[in-house]
């Protein structure tokens, strides 16, 4: 049977390695990549088609799947509004997950969320729409993400753990069992959360602490 068609939208190094998850997994087509500013060849084995222009017309054509293939630093605000234009046009976000990831048949996984090698997401877990669990992060059991979540790589959620919509944690970064991360905060790399980060905030450091000045919305 043919497979249904899909492209990845974005062609740097996230992208790089979504196209190495979708064709692991095997039940997507992947035509190509749209970036108006990556070279051709920026992905191997996945032809970067031109910009993002493209994107009506590919669905017209009948491409009908498409992946976020932008990472984030540390604001997820473009992700989030990449994902809801694509969805305006029509196209649907399927979770991609790398098969050497662990998921619970108990956890959930929203669409257009994606998990990549390595990764655990453990029983009664929810991880909601858009969100990515980076390499070899954590999310222990009954831990609850929100929509366009970023765990960045080897962050460690202990059970019970809430992250809100667009909330950033860092790489390596650890929570503790239950502490809450409130919407849009972000959690600085390495850091280890020991109480609840209010919303739009940053943490940094061991334990997390707010540092005066507030991050720019
Ligand atoms: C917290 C963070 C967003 C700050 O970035 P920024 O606003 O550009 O800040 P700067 O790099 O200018 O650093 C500002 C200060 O914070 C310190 N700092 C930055 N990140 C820190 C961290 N993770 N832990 C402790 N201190 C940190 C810097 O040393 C600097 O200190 P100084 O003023 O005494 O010199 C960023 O460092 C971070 O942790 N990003 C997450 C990266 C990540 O997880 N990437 C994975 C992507 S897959």
């Amino acid at each position: 049977m043919k497979k249904p068609a899909l492209v990845l939208v974005g062609a740097g190094g996230h992208a790089k390695v979504l196209a190495d998850i979708i064709r692991l997994d095997g039940r997507y087509d992947l035509v190509g990549a749209v970036d108006p500013a990556a070279p051709r060849t920026a992905i191997p084995g996945c032809r970067v088609l031109g910009g993002d222009e493209l994107l009506p017309r590919l669905f017209r054509r009948g491409i009908r799947h498409a992946a976020v293939g932008v990472g984030s630093i540390k604001d997820t605000a473009p992700r989030l509004s990449l994902a809801t234009r694509l969805r305006r046009l029509g196209f649907k976000l399927p979770a991609l997950v790398h098969p050497g990831a662990v998921i619970s048949d108990q956890a959930r996984l929203g669409e257009g969320s994606q998990v990549m090698a390595g990764a655990i997401v453990n029983p009664g877990a929810v991880v909601g729409r858009d969100c990515v669990v980076n390499t070899a992060a954590v999310i222990e059991h009954d831990c609850v993400l929100g929509e366009g979540v970023f765990i960045g790589p080897g962050a460690l959620l202990s059970g019970g753990v809430i992250v809100d919509d667009g909330a950033f944690i860092g790489i390596g970064a650890v929570l503790l069992q239950g502490k809450h991360v409130g919407r849009r905060a972000l959690v600085a790399a390495g850091a280890v959360v020991t109480r609840d980060i209010p919303a739009g905030k940053t943490a940094v450091g061991v334990p997390a602490r707010i540092p005066r000045r507030a991050r720019p919305a």
